[in-house]
C-alpha cells in the first residue's frame, strides 16, 4: 500500500512550507482510495497528518466519525463522561487554517480527550467525575488544554476516571464516579478499566480518539495504559504542568499521553511539555527545549544498551504467570536486540519501600493542601467549597455520590494526619524519605548499581510492578503492550461485579529511567514495540465501534 510507510512529519512541514510555491494542481492530491485509509482502531498521527495534507479527508469529518464511534459505545463502557459542543467548529476553524496554508504540527487537527481532571475555559465542566464541581469554573484554560489547543489538537471531551483519581473511597472500584458510574474494558465484558484514568484508556484503546491525556500520582497512567493495550508515557514530575489540574500531590502529579503507539505518545509528550510560569515544579526541566521526542526514533534503541531488571520488586501472584512468562520472552527479546542485560539491578532500600507509610503521609497532606488551592482559584464554585472537610461534608450528603456504599476513608485518614497543610516538618520530612526510598534506595541506585561509571540506561518490569516506587520521587515511566492472558484464565470478579481478571486482558512492559530521561525510553519502548508489535498483533477487544471517517464523506 502506498502509505504503508510512515511519512514524518519534517518533510511534511517542509512541503507546507513551500505550499504557496506549488502550482494549484498538485496540491492535495489524495494518493489513496477511500478503502484504503486506515480504521480508526489503526490510524496513527503520521497517516492522519498524510491524509489531511492530501485532502483525502477533513478534520472536520475525522470528528465527526470519533464522535459516532463515542457514540456507539458509550453506553456499555461509559468512558467519554462529556463530549466538547464546540468540537467540530473547532475542526472546521483547523480545517480552514489547513486551506490557507498555516499547518501548526502533527497534531494539526488531531481530536483528543482529556481526563476530567484537566480543566478547559468552554462549555465542558472539570469535575474529576464528581458532582461537587459540577458547574464550577476555573481562571483560565489549563496550561495543558492551552498547549493542546495552540499545537492545532481538537479537544473532543473529557475522559471519564475513578473519582477524584482514585482518591477518596477505601472501597471503591477503579474506573468509578458518581457522574458516570462505572467505566468498563473493552477487552473482556465488564473488565475492571484500571485507574485512574481509565476513561482515557478505554477511550484511546478503541480509537474513540487518536489518543487521550491521563494523569498519575501513582500508576494512573501506567496502569490503566497496561490494561488497555496502550502506550503510556508518565512523564517525570515538572515536564508537564499541572496548572489547573485537578490535584492529588503537588510532589507526585503528572500529566501525560495514553496513545496506540509509541510515536504517536512521543508527538503529544512534545506538544505538552514544558516550562509553564504557573507550575514552578517546571523550573527543574534540565534541557532549554523541549526535545523532539517522535524525531530520532530507531528499531536499533536496544544495541550497546545497558538494561537492568530489579527482580526483587518482580514476584509472583496466583494470578500473573503469564504476565511473568511474557516478561522473561521479553527479556530474550531485548537480548538479541542488542541489549545488554544486568539481572538482579535491586533497588538497594526495597526492604524499607515496602515498609515505609511515607506515601500516605505525603499524599494526605498535599491533598489537603492542593485541593483547597484548586477550590481557591475557581471564579465559580457551585458548592460553596474551600476546603477538604467542605468536600468530605458535600460527599456524604449528595445521594449520587454514593456514600457510604463508596466511603470516604482516604479523605478521613488525610484529615486525622498530624498537621494543617503540607508545609509542616513532619511533611517534609515523609517526603525527603520519599525522594531516597525512589531515588538513590530506589530507581537510582538500581541504575547506579552496575554498568560502570555512567551505570545502566533503564530499567524494565512488567508494568505491575513498575508504577509505585517511580511515583514516589517523581521518575519518568513509558509502558508498552507485553501480552494477553490466555484464553484459558479463569474469570475473576470482586464484591462489586466488575471482573478483575479475564481471558485477553492486556497487559504491558515498562521501562523505567532517571529523572527527566524520557527520550531514551521512549527510544527503547519504541524499538521494543517496533520488533514485537503486541498491539497489532493480539487479540482484538470485545467491543469495537465500526463507524469509520468514509461514512462522513
Ligand atoms: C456542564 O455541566 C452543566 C451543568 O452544570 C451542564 O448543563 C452542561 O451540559 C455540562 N457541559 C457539557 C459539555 O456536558
Ligand atoms: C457516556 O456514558 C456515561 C454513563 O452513562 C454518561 O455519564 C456520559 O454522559 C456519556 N457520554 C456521552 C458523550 O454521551
Ligand atoms: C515551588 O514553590 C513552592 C511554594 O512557593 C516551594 O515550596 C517549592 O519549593 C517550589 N518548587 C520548585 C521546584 O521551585
Ligand atoms: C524468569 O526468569 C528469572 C531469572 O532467570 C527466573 O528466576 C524466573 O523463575 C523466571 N520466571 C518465569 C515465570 O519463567
Ligand atoms: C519513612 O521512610 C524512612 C526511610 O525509610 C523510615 O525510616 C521511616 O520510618 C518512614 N516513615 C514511615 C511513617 O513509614
Ligand atoms: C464501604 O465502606 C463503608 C464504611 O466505610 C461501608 O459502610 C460500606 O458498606 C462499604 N461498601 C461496601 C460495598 O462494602
Amino acid at each position: 500500500m502506498l502509505f504503508s510507510k510512515p511519512v514524518s512529519f519534517a518533510v511534511l512541514a517542509l512541503q507546507a512550507l513551500s505550499v504557496n510555491a506549488m502550482p494549484a494542481a498538485s496540491r492535495h492530491v489524495c494518493k489513496i482510495s477511500l478503502s484504503e485509509i486506515p480504521d480508526l482502531i489503526d490510524i496513527t498521527i503520521d497517516d492522519i497528518t498524510t491524509y489531511l495534507y492530501d485532502g483525502c479527508f477533513t478534520s472536520y469529518q475525522l470528528t465527526q466519525a470519533y464522535i459516532a464511534r463515542i457514540n456507539e459505545v458509550n453506553s456499555t463502557l461509559h468512558a467519554v463522561l462529556e463530549l466538547n459542543p464546540d468540537a467540530l467548529s473547532i475542526a472546521a476553524s483547523l480545517d480552514a487554517e489547513r486551506t490557507k496554508g498555516k499547518i501548526r504540527g502533527p497534531l494539526h487537527g488531531v481530536p483528543i480527550l482529556i481526563k476530567d481532571n484537566i480543566a478547559t475555559l468552554d462549555k465542558m465542566n472539570n469535575t474529576a467525575g464528581s458532582y461537587a464541581l459540577l458547574g464550577a469554573v476555573p481562571p483560565r484554560d489549563s496550561t495543558m488544554a492551552a498547549k493542546l489547543r495552540t499545537a492545532g489538537a481538537i479537544i473532543l471531551g473529557k475522559a471519564g476516571l475513578s473519582e477524584w483519581a482514585n482518591y477518596r473511597s477505601s472501597n471503591g472500584t477503579s474506573g468509578w464516579s458518581g457522574r458516570h458510574g462505572q467505566i468498563t474494558n473493552a477487552y473482556y465484558p465488564n473488565l475492571d478499566p484500571s485507574g485512574s484514568s481509565s476513561g482515557s484508556g478505554v477511550a484511546s484503546s478503541l480509537g474513540l480518539s487518536l489518543a487521550s491525556l491521563g494523569s498519575e500520582t501513582s500508576g494512573s497512567i501506567v496502569s490503566p495504559s497496561q490494561r488497555n493495550n496502550l502506550v503510556g508515557i508518565k512523564p517525570t514530575v515538572g515536564l508537564t504542568s499541572r496548572y489547573l489540574v485537578i490535584p492529588i500531590s503537588e510532589h507526585q502529579d503528572t500529566v501525560g499521553p495514553m496513545a496506540r503507539t509509541v510515536k504517536d505518545a512521543a508527538y503529544i509528550l512534545t506538544a505538552i511539555a514544558g516550562v509553564d510560569p504557573y507550575d514552578n515544579y517546571t523550573s527543574a526541566i534540565p534541557f532549554p527545549a523541549v526535545p523532539e521526542y517522535w524525531k530520532h526514533l530507531q528499531r536499533s534503541s536496544f544495541q550497546g544498551a545497558k538494561i537492568g531488571i530489579p527482580r526483587i520488586a518482580i514476584t509472583a501472584s496466583s494470578t500473573n504467570g503469564p504476565v511473568l512468562t511474557a516478561f522473561n520472552a521479553s527479556v530474550e527479546i531485548i537480548k538479541k536486540l542488542g541489549a545488554e542485560i544486568y539481572e538482579n539491578a535491586d533497588f538497594p532500600a526495597y526492604a524499607e519501600f515496602r515498609r515505609s507509610g511515607n506515601s500516605s503521609i505525603v499524599l494526605g497532606l498535599d491533598f489537603k493542601t492542593n485541593v483547597k488551592q484548586y477550590f481557591d482559584q475557581l471564579v465559580v464554585n457551585p458548592n460553596n467549597l474551600h476546603s477538604l472537610q467542605d468536600l468530605i461534608d458535600y460527599t456524604m450528603s449528595d445521594p449520587r455520590e454514593a456514600y457510604p456504599d463508596r466511603n470516604v476513608n482516604t479523605w478521613i485518614a488525610a484529615m486525622n494526619q498530624p498537621c494543617e497543610d503540607n508545609s509542616c516538618k513532619y511533611a517534609w520530612d515523609a517526603y525527603q524519605a520519599n525522594l531516597y526510598l525512589g531515588g538513590p534506595g530506589g530507581i537510582l541506585g538500581a541504575l547506579e548499581s552496575a554498568g560502570g561509571d555512567d551505570g545502566l540506561d533503564a530499567l524494565i518490569m512488567p508494568s505491575d510492578f513498575a508504577a509505585g516506587i517511580a511515583a514516589i520521587a517523581g521518575y519518568p515511566v513509558v509502558t508498552v503492550p507485553m501480552g494477553f492472558y490466555p484464553p484459558n484464565t479463569p474469570v475473576v470478579r470482586n464484591s462489586r461485579g466488575l471482573v478483575s481478571n479475564a481471558p485477553n486482558q492486556p497487559f504491558g512492559l515498562s521501562f523505567l529511567g532517571r529523572r527527566f530521561d524520557e527520550q531514551k525510553l521512549i527510544n527503547l519502548a519504541f524499538a521494543y514495540e517496533q520488533k514485537t508489535k503486541v498491539r497489532e498483533k493480539g487479540v482484538k477487544p470485545y467491543i469495537m465501534p465500526s463507524a469509520q471517517i468514509v461514512d462522513f464523506m
